[in-house]
């Protein structure tokens, strides 16, 4: 295995109230502020150096699940919190993006620098209907995502910006302090074809859906392959479900246990507003998982030791953020943050 820096490990605010089987005995659902804020700042001394907090205005599944709101989530526990990276997604079809530039300065702020966003260009129709915007088609988005991500980045950088362009103007727009040390991290999710050509050229991080180790290649090798201009080069994260046991057989019984769980989780309303050209959900469609955004689909479910070994693995191809789900949430984490960070640790200092 090839030397690789040692991962980061972030965890993904249990926004919906959990990211795992909604009927889990041990995991009661709760999608509250105080619980992120608790499970953040135990977190934050457990090892774990990030956080994602999703956006969604209203629950993909039920429309009356209780859902977190991102960027007052993201501001409270930048207050509370000393090391951690906290990463908003942020959706620009809700957001004109010099608003979204000085909220974002505001928790950099906050945070003292530790604020990124997670740039993600919208699926659920419902969720746009419910809020009367219009949904452009499928690439358009990404037209707009563009347009938009542009103005951000211009503002960060403490540009007085004078913009005419498809979507948003600005005139003379300058943003005043800039950031604390340097512009926020761009992280992006998106799979489909527009969304890899903006990422390339336009992103810090590329965020990949879990997948094997091979398909998680074949992405990195497809991303770093396009036009980047004079950008640093792009880094990435991997997104994954993680069950981690003494021994392997109890791992995958623990997994098999939550797949029986999450398939009394109704997906119909999600399915059904989902808008058909996206990519995201044609990945490995079909194959079970459990979480989501590829969940159990990148292997992390093994004993302690071939947890760790696979994550050095996805290091050594590149990954250096591992934003992670589990269930019970707060339990899960703390045994991660003992019994796997050390070890990977261990194995990353051996290939140095
Ligand atoms: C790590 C990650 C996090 C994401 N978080 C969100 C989110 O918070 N809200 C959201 O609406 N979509 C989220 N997405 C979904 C992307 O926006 C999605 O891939 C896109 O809307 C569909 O575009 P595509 O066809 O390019 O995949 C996320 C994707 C990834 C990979």
């Amino acid at each position: 295995m090839s030397a690789a820096a040692e991962p980061r490990f972030g965890i993904w605010a249990p926004v919906y109230g959990t990211w795992g089987a909604r009927s889990h005995p041990d995991d009661p659902v709760d999608a509250g502020y105080r619980r992120t804020r608790d499970l953040l700042v135990a977190a934050e001394a457990n090892g774990f150096t990030s956080t994602l907090l999703a956006e969604h205005v209203v629950s993909p599944s039920d429309a009356q699940a209780a859902v977190l709101e991102t960027f007052t989530a993201a501001a409270a526990v930048a207050a509370v919190t000393e090391r951690l990276e906290i990463i908003a997604a942020v959706k620009p079809l809700l957001f004109h993006p010099g608003v979204l530039a000085k909220l974002a300065l505001g928790i950099d702020d906050i945070s003292g620098g530790r604020f990124a966003i997670n740039l993600v260009s919208a699926w659920f129709k419902p969720e746009m209907a419910a809020l009367g915007i219009e949904m452009p088609p499928h690439d358009e988005r990404y037209a707009l995502s563009a347009e938009w991500l542009d103005i951000v980045q211009r503002l960060w950088a403490g540009e007085r910006l004078d913009h005419r362009g498809a979507r948003f103007t600005t005139e003379a727009l300058q943003l005043v302090p800039g950031p604390v040390a340097g512009p926020p991290t761009v992280y992006f999710g998106g799979e489909s074809e527009p969304a890899r050509a903006l990422a390339a050229r336009a992103a810090d991080v590329f965020f990949i859906n879990g997948r094997a180790l091979p398909e998680t290649i074949d992405v990195i090798e497809d991303l770093r392959a396009r036009p980047r201009g004079d950008r640093a080069p792009l880094r990435f994260g991997l997104s994954a479900f993680v069950i981690a046991r003494e021994a392997e057989a109890a791992a995958h019984a623990e997994h098999d246990t939550l797949l029986a769980l999450a398939a009394h989780d109704d997906r119909s309303r999600l399915m059904a507003g989902t808008d058909k050209d996206v990519a995201m959900m044609k990945v490995n469609a079909g194959v079970p998982r459990v979480g989501t955004n590829g969940g159990t689909l990148a292997g992390l479910v093994g004993s302690y030791d071939q947890v760790a070994e696979r994550i050095a693995a996805f290091a050594a191809a590149g990954i250096e953020l591992f934003m992670l789900q589990f269930q019970p949430l707060e339990a899960e984490a703390e045994r991660f943050g003992r019994e796997v960070i050390p070890r990977v640790r261990a194995l990353t200092l051996a290939a140095a």
